[in-house]
């Protein structure tokens, strides 16, 4: 089992650890886990306050946790990995990484490409500004590859959990079909028959996902200011590790990101009611996804908590029961903390 050392907090469902995951990987038994998702450091060209590695170190060393990655995964477990676009150097000219990692984890590691997604954000900023504001010879890059990987042609999955709401053409057709349109082949060869009336409680989501990443009012931005901590710079938002979860996984199964950071897969997970562990080598940063799971009560333990969990040699806090210890402690004693 995992060491305790290196359990930076925990909750009902979920467990926080601060290392490297390389390391961490090893001490998860195997076939424990139901779903990986993660979004690693990109291999951008310019370097990121969380350490990103050069593009032709890359694939070799996102490999090696995905092969750790392979031994805990459940037989019918998925493994789900948001990967940014880049461009080469100095060049108006994409990079193939992204895709390489794809090939090298099919062909090399064994992995199948389960199905690929493109998350769309609309709210990105364009970029690079050389290519796109610039000398305008670019458009606004503003999707990322998710490659979901799985280990058998079987992965659990279920599109029911991820329906999404009809269209409203659809939502029209539905309430009076047989104004809309008639049982046949189309063209197409698709047989279009009564099922096709019926309704299943939303539409089949498709593989491109449009998600903003626009958070602003969480709770956990909310601390951060109260605190005075940065926030993590590179976060992904909710609904992005929680499609995949609900899609993948069923309640009680386990979900783990190799890559937490401000854990937003984490409490995606605890919200659905599955278990999750967390990893992540900045202590700062998984002190701060703290946040997402504290009450949101006074701003007297809120700053209390923070403080304790970025002491150095802290570990092993759970968090409803620490804030409720802080709350009984200051009734008792009548203090602000
Ligand atoms: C792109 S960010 C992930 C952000 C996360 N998805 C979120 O929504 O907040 C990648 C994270 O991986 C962490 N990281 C990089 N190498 C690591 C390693 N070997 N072990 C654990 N964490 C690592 C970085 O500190 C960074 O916080």
């Amino acid at each position: 089992m995992l060491e305790s050392i290196r359990l930076l907090y925990s909750t009902r469902l979920g467990r926080a650890y601060l290392g490297d995951s390389l390391e961490l990987l090893d001490s998860v038994p195997t076939a424990s886990v139901n779903l990986v998702i993660t979004s690693p450091p990109f291999a951008l060209q310019r370097r990121k306050e969380y350490g990103n590695l050069p593009q032709h170190e890359y694939v070799d060393w996102l490999a090696l946790f995905a092969v750790k990655i392979w031994r805990v995964l459940a037989e019918d477990g998925s493994f789900v990995l948001d990967l940014g676009g880049a461009y080469e150097k100095g060049r108006p000219v994409r990079s193939l990484y992204n895709y390489r990692v794809l090939i090298r984890f099919c062909d090399d590691l064994g992995f199948n490409l389960a199905e690929e997604f493109f998350w769309f954000n609309p709210a990105r900023l364009p970029s690079p500004i050389e290519w796109v504001n610039k000398r305008k010879i670019r458009t606004k890059d503003a999707v990322n590859t998710v490659w979901w990987f799985s280990k058998s042609d079987y992965p659990k999955a279920r599109v029911d959990n991820v329906l999404v709401p009809y269209s409203d053409r659809m939502k029209r057709l539905l309430a009076d079909a047989g104004r809309y349109y008639s049982p046949k082949k189309r063209p197409s060869g698709h047989d279009i028959s009564t099922a096709f009336s019926r309704s299943n409680g939303g539409a089949i989501p498709p593989n491109l996902l449009e998600i903003p990443n626009t958070e602003s009012n969480s709770n956990y931005l909310r601390c951060c200011k109260l605190t005075g901590a940065k926030g993590h710079p590179a976060r992904f938002p909710t609904r992005l590790p929680e499609f995949f979860i609900r899609f993948l996984t069923d309640p009680g199964d386990t979900v783990l990101d190799i890559f937490a950071g401000s854990n937003a897969t984490g409490w995606a997970a605890e919200r659905n009611d599955r278990r999750w562990l967390a990893f992540e080598n900045e202590r700062r940063y998984l002190a701060e996804s703290a946040f997402r799971f504290a009450e949101p009560q006074d701003d007297g333990c809120i700053k209390s908590l923070y403080r304790l969990l970025m002491g150095h040699e802290t570990f092993g806090v759970h968090i409803e029961s620490t804030q409720r210890q802080m709350n009984l402690w200051k009734a008792e004693q009548g203090v602000e903390l």
